[in-house]
């Protein structure tokens, strides 16, 4: 089993006609948890809806555990990779029934002690019949964070998770993130605006600016003695976005 779970080679996304992104080379390692940050406008999304195979690159190659990508990626090897987005779109119906909705979608029922494991986790146990709707925003965060755990992916894709988030709600998401990645060797994308968050949780840190891929470094080398002098005024907060 190679460490290497992604490659991306000269990938491209353009939309009408106007390049967003533009990478020459990328790899994200088996079990890591990879920060991307950069500007707003830099790409991130659209880099995490392709690791998700949610559109097709406009040329380039991404390479997934040893398979190119293309139309024809089995839906097993498409359910190993799943995104929570900053603004979860969850159903409108229970808590329990939302944590449930992935395990249902593959014919199988969530067992109560799945269920109760994962609300108990998420601290949702006395919300598991309110109805979705009603969640607070990090209440909601939470339960989208079971839903996409509870199917155990490969990989899990983060979109500024906790942006807006109050401090008990960041901090109980990080604690999941790390523990799912070392329990499960689960590899993490996260975008986040927030460095300390990429400082706090990240083995390697990316940043992307105008769709293109500025520096990839440990984490504490692309905070603390950066290749690139655009990382140097990133981590400074030096560039307005
Ligand atoms: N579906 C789309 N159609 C047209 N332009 C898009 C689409 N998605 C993103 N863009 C543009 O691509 C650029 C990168 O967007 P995005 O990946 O969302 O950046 P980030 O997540 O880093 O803020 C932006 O200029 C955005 O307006
Ligand atoms: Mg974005």
């Amino acid at each position: 089993m190679s460490s290497v779970l992604y490659v991306l080679q000269g990938v491209t996304q353009r939309y009408n006609g106007r390049f967003v992104l533009s990478l020459d080379k990328m790899q994200i390692q088996r079990g890591e948890i990879l920060a991307l940050v950069g500007p707003s406008g830099a790409g991130k999304s659209t880099l995490l809806r392709l690791l998700n195979f949610l559109e097709p690159p406009t040329s380039g190659i991404i390479m997934f555990d040893g398979t190119a990508v293309n139309g024809n990626l089995p839906l097993a090897t498409r359910r190993r990779v799943t995104t929570v987005f900053q603004k979860p779109a969850l159903l409108k119906r229970s808590v329990a029934a939302n944590i449930g909705y992935g395990l249902g979608l593959r014919g199988e029922k969530i067992s109560p002690e799945l269920l109760d494991h994962w609300l108990t986790r998420l601290g949702l146990q006395e919300l598991r019949n309110q109805k979705a709707s009603k969640l607070s925003a990090g209440e909601a965060q939470r339960a989208a964070l079971a839903r996409a755990l509870v199917i155990r992916p490969d990989v899990l894709l983060l979109d500024e998770p906790t942006a807006n988030l109050d401090p008990y709600n960041v901090d109980l998401i990080e604690n999941i993130v790390r523990e799912e990645n070392q329990q499960n060797n689960t590899t993490v994308v996260l975008v986040t605006h927030n460095v300390f968050q990429a400082k706090r949780l990240a083995h390697r840190t990316a940043l992307l600016m105008g769709g293109k891929l500025v520096e990839l470094s440990e984490t504490a080398v692309f905070f603390d003695s950066p290749d690139h002098p655009q990382t140097a005024a990133f981590v400074r907060g030096e560039l307005v976005y």
